[in-house]
């Protein structure tokens, strides 16, 4: 029997995504966002980010299925987001992903968002070689990171963000110039008539102690970017936004690009894989590109579409963990919305939630006692 087709449900921020991923291949995926939602916040608002994931999951897991040709007969897994990401996000796609499981007798796997993002590339280019090194950059993290094999082994942070993601530093950069939520690609395009040379940014924490060679800092970027968009405005100048976007990108891609390949070369790894929101800077992109080449090194980045937050990318994370026979979550399974990355698999439990409870048993043991009760709730299923 070959492996099952893995269900892949997404919802740790403002993207509904669910994505089906049978043997590293990408059998469908749909999307919803509630970005536009958020627009006019500057950023995302939590419960309308989780009131948006209860409307669109249904609709989500239906289109991924039906661009699959599958039917919910044919899901043998469910893998969910349980962390790290906004809270009542999180519950609803958990919520969502343990009805399913329950009801079509298959076990779940709660995964770690950030892992999901590294999975995200075996989709496009398969399986990671063991080492490699990934470079994460998203809306809330930005680290470097040794990974064996994703699916079994602890992953090693060679550094991690002080402070703010490269994401956040875009984004929030973005509402001081005036640019349209989310920043990231609005400073993207606005870059693209830009001066790189325009403004000398900092570049920070490429210089001082050794220890900090693989540690990232971004706010003293955006305090600066912020200070010089105040200056223009305190001297009644026009701002020339399109050379300091070009600026500010040039400055972060220059440090992700320097440090991930800077890391590649100190642990003798002849891979780089870029993945999170922010790979999908086309500058970030192009410098990765001419220092890998340079210095020898393989470069890996998923295509925009998986760059960013998605269904495939849990699926695909899903899919590795079924082949290498991990174990599924109990059921009582929680979410953990700042759960640090450490393994791929994700199985939070609320404090004091076994309390009164059944004893756990896995996902599969309980499910298959339940089949009979499954299969009718299957039939009722909306899905
Ligand atoms: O991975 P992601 O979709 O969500 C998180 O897990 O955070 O990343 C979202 C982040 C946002 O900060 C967004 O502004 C940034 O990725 N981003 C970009 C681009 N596209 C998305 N940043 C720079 N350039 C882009 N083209
Ligand atoms: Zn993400």
């Amino acid at each position: 029997m070959g492996s099952p087709v893995v269900l892949g449900i997404e919802s740790s921020c403002d993207e509904t995504g669910a994505g089906l991923v049978r043997d590293g291949r990408l059998l469908g995926h749909a999307l919803a966002s509630s970005m536009d939602a958020h627009a006019r916040f500057g950023g995302v608002v939590p419960e309308i980010a989780a009131r948006a994931h209860l409307h669109a999951l249904t609709p989500v897991v239906r289109e991924a299925l039906a661009g699959a040709g599958l039917t919910t007969a044919d899901i043998g897994a469910v893998a969910v987001t349980t962390g790290p990401g906004l809270s009542g996000a999180l519950q609803v796609g958990l919520a969502g992903a343990k009805g399913l499981a329950y009801a079509l007798g298959v076990p779940l796997y709660g995964v770690h968002h950030l892992a999901g993002h590294v999975a995200a590339d075996t989709l496009e280019h398969g399986p990671l070689p063991d080492p490699c090194m990934v470079l994460i950059v998203s809306g809330g993290h930005t680290s470097l990171l040794l990974v064996r094999d994703l699916a079994r082994d602890p992953i090693t942070h060679l550094g991690d963000t002080l402070d703010d993601a490269a994401g956040e530093c875009f984004d929030k950069v973005a509402r001081v110039f005036g640019l349209p939520y989310p920043g990231g690609p609005a400073i993207d395009r606005t870059a693209r008539e830009g001066d790189p040379r325009a403004v000398p940014f900092p570049r920070p924490l490429t210089t001082g102690p050794p220890e900090n060679r693989f540690t990232f800092s971004f706010s003293g970027l955006k305090t600066a970017a912020a200070r010089w968009a105040e200056r223009h405005h305190g001297a009644g100048l026009p701002l020339p936004l399109a050379d300091g976007a070009a600026s500010l990108q040039e400055a972060v891609a220059d440090v992700l690009t320097r440090k991930a390949v800077a890391a590649c070369a100190e642990h003798g790894v002849r891979t780089l894989v870029v993945v999170g929101g922010v790979a999908a800077n086309s500058r970030v992109r192009s410098l990765a590109e001419e220092r890998c080449a340079a210095a020898g090194i393989t470069l890996r980045v998923p295509p925009l579409r998986l760059c960013t937050d998605n269904g495939a990318m849990i699926a695909a994370i899903g899919d590795l963990l079924v082949r290498a026979g991990a174990e599924p979550a109990p059921l009582d399974v929680s979410i953990d919305p700042s759960a640090p990355l450490t393994y791929a698999a994700l199985h939070p439990v609320a404090a004091g939630a076994r309390t009164g409870h059944p004893p756990a048993g896995s996902w599969a043991q309980r499910s298959a006692g339940a089949a009979s009760h499954s299969r009718r709730a299957a039939l009722a299923s909306p899905l």
